[in-house]
């Protein structure tokens, strides 16, 4: 029986997804526009090439998917690249290498140095993006509407260390944190500590659970957040880490934090909190790590521990913790690190 040329076609689709792991693992050979959609980025950018040690290997006599920082699929087109730490200081705005990737999933700039310039626009070119961290990278001014057409993302870094200071800071003003995430619903994990978001609780908090139904990792410290949380926070059920730091929340610690069932990590430390801890924080089941050092939480005691918590870090550092701790501490089994006293 002879099956014609097409129908073999239909079946393409369907090996390809059948092997798809295979072409996960497995890296092609450079297809050439890749390969000089790549050299040509190589030129345009500006780094020291005394520190760098992927960019300055790159030559045009190898396969560009052996190249140190590329991925490829299968097929050869570059999917992921990774550029952290390779002194790149300038040139990103012109390099329509870098945005003529359109195959491109994963984008790693991380603790590059580039002067405090602007993100450019032209990363919206990148729509298959899933990974884009450009954390201490240099960049500061106002992150570009542009981000929040890469619809597709799944992991947006873009913190810079806190307190490395000067004006080096990236805003969220015009957009908004509201606008930026409002059509990034894929999004998993998002990293903007250091950016100055300038919101008030019932803002940042809604802005995030009417977009990011995703979301499991939320890290904003130092963004100049105020408070208190706004509890339309908890809608957001698939939140496992929480960190808050270091930023003026100026409220009693909300006991609706309790509230997420995946809860791995919470950490508020410095964020003008008073009163007291509500119990149900400590009895979380799947919490492992609390942080609420520095607040003015004016505690005499810490709750019963109930059996098979997971808790093994606790942080109450200068927080005039003064008092009992309950021997049901013990049930604590896996306990690693506890800092009570300032
Ligand atoms: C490149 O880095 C080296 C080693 O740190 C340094 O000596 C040199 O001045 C740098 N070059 C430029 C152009 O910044
Ligand atoms: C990217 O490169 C940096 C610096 O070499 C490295 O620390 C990091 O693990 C790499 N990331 C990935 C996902 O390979
Ligand atoms: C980028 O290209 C534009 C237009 O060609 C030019 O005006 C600008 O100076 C270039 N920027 C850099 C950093 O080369
Ligand atoms: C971003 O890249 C830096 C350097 O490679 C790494 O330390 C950091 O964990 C990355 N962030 C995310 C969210 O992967
Ligand atoms: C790339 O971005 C620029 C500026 O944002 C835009 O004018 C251009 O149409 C985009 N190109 C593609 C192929 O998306
Ligand atoms: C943060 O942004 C707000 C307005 O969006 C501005 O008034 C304030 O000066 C900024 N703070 C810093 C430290 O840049
Ligand atoms: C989000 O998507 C909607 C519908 O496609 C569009 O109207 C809106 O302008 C987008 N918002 C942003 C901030 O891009
Ligand atoms: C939470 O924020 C919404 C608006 O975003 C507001 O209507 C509501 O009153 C706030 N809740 C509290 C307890 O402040
Ligand atoms: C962003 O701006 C819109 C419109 O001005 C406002 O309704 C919203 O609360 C703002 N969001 C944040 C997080 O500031
Ligand atoms: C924190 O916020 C409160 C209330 O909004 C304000 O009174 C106080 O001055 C702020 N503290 C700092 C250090 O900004
Ligand atoms: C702790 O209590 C002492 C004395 O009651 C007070 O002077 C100090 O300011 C308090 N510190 C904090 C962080 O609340
Ligand atoms: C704690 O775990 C043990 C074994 O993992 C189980 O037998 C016991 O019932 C659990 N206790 C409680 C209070 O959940």
């Amino acid at each position: 029986m002879r099956i014609p040329l097409l129908s073999w076609l239909f079946l393409i689709p369907i090996l390809v997804n059948f092997f798809g792991i295979y072409m996960v693992l497995a890296s092609g050979q450079c297809q050439r526009d890749q390969q000089s959609l790549l050299l040509q980025m190589k030129n345009s950018l500006t780094f020291n090439s005394s520190l760098s040690v992927r960019l300055v290997q790159w030559s045009p006599g190898t396969d560009c998917c052996t190249w140190s920082g590329v991925d490829c699929d299968v097929a050869g087109h570059v999917i992921g690249l990774n550029l952290s730490l390779e002194s790149i200081s300038g040139g990103i705005e012109n390099s329509t290498g870098l945005f003529g990737l359109q195959y491109l999933q994963r984008l790693n700039l991380a603790f590059n140095s580039f002067n405090s310039a602007q993100i450019p626009p032209r990363f919206a070119n990148l729509t298959n993006l899933k990974y884009l961290n450009l954390s201490n990278a240099g960049f500061a001014g106002q992150i570009p509407i542009g981000i929040s057409d890469m619809t597709r993302l799944v992991t947006l870094d873009l913190s810079t260390i806190p307190f490395k200071g000067g004006d080096h800071v990236l805003n969220l003003e015009n957009p908004n944190l509201s606008m930026l995430v409002q059509n990034l619903s894929e999004l998993r994990e998002l990293y903007l500590d250091g950016v100055n978001i300038s919101a008030h609780g019932n803002e940042w908090c809604q802005a995030l659970s009417s977009s990011l139904p995703n979301l499991q990792v939320l890290s904003l410290i130092y963004s100049f957040l105020s408070g208190p949380i706004n509890s339309s926070l908890v809608n957001l059920q698939s939140l496992s880490v929480i960190r808050l730091d270091w930023n003026n929340l100026s409220s009693p610690v909300p006991e609706f934090l309790a509230g997420f069932p995946n809860l791995i990590s919470l950490s508020l430390s410095n964020c003008g909190l008073y009163g007291k801890i509500p119990k149900k924080l400590f009895q979380v089941p799947t919490i492992q790590t609390l942080d609420l050092s520095s607040n003015e939480l004016h505690q005499s005691s810490l709750p019963e521990f109930p059996q098979n918590l997971s808790l093994w870090t606790l942080i109450l550092t200068e927080t005039n913790f003064s008092g009992i701790i309950p021997d049901s501490i013990g049930n604590l089994k896996n306990l690693s690190r506890i800092e009570l006293v300032f």
